[in-house]
């Protein structure tokens, strides 16, 4: 089986992690920060008792999952025997190069290296390696254990082989691959967050408040989440920068962020992860 490496235990890397050892890989979640490994280990524990409780697991399942799942504050001794990395790292562009530089030169030379990235440029992060062929876009949603798709992005150097290659082993996660081209916010983003700021214009000019807003389009157009419930559920910095990547990506300004969520994330209301967004959470 092929040896997966995830890189980042935040929310992405944990279900990435948790999917990859439920369907049988060998997986090292890799972490600077001991203590953020083990609140990953704590979530998955917690994500795998619920799909126990709902039937779609057995303990058995559980026990194995988690048998498979090596926690390494080691960069260096994580990706020495990977076959794939998937990297699920903070959003932020000097530390995604620096660390495929890295990877680069401590992985294997035939392993894959694919980001998790939501709006970061493949072909960027490729040219950052000596192997582009093999630098790919494997781009879950979140929750990342529940939602079906991967949206898989070619760069511009990336080979047909490592595209099949990941197309197939996000068929063994049971996931719906979907091939896309490199462009800015890929489709997923390009299409969710102008939506996203739509709806938080709507807000910004009293068209209607939070709650109307969100029961429009959860009932009037079938989405689980409003637009704004989901923003907090994203994160709003995370919205706010990915509208900042489309904006300067494909310099049109119907991109430009609304004013008011560029307040809010000023303002540090950041949606479920601050305890307040267009919702407050306890
Ligand atoms: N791990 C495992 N199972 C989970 C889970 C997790 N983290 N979170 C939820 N579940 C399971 C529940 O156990 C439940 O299972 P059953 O269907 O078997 O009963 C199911 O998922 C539904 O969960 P709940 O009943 O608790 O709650 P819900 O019905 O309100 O659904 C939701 C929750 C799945 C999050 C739903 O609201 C939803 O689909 N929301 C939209 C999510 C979305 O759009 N995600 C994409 C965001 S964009 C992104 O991720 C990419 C980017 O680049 C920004």
């Amino acid at each position: 089986m092929l040896n997966v490496a995830v890189i980042g235990s935040g929310t992405m890397g944990n279900g990435i992690a948790h999917v990859f050892a439920q369907y049988g890989f060998p997986v090292t979640l890799i972490d600077i920060n001991q203590a953020a490994l083990d609140k990953a280990v704590l979530t998955i524990t917690k994500n795998l008792d619920r799909q126990v409780a709902k039937g779609s697991l057995t303990e058995d399942d559980k026990t194995a999952t988690l048998g498979r799942l090596r926690p390494s504050t080691s960069l260096e001794e994580g990706v020495r025997e990977a076959g794939l990395v998937v990297e699920a790292a903070t959003e932020n562009v000097s530390i995604k190069l620096d660390l495929f530089r890295q990877l680069d030169e401590l992985t294997p030379a035939d392993c894959i290296l694919a980001s998790n990235t939501s709006s970061i440029s493949i072909t960027k992060i490729a040219a950052a390696t000596k192997r582009p062929d093999k630098v790919i876009g494997m781009h879950f949603m979140n929750p990342v254990p529940v939602m079906k798709l991967v949206e898989v992005i070619r760069g511009y150097a990336t080979s047909d082989a490592v595209t099949q290659q990941i197309m197939e082993l996000s068929r063994q996660l049971q996931k719906v691959p979907t091939e896309v081209n490199d462009y800015p916010g890929f489709v997923a983003n390009r299409i969710l967050m102008p939506m996203i700021n739509e709806a938080v214009y709507s807000l910004f000019e009293g068209v209607a408040g939070v709650e109307e807003i969100d029961t429009v389009m959860k009932l009037g157009m079938a989405h689980p989440m409003g637009p704004l419930q989901l923003a907090d559920f994203i994160g709003l910095d995370v919205c706010l920068a990915i509208l900042r990547v489309l904006h300067e990506g494909l310099g049109n300004p119907k991109y430009a962020p609304c004013p008011l969520l560029v307040n809010m994330v000023m303002a540090g209301r950041l949606g479920v992860k601050s305890g307040e967004g267009f919702y407050t959470y306890t």
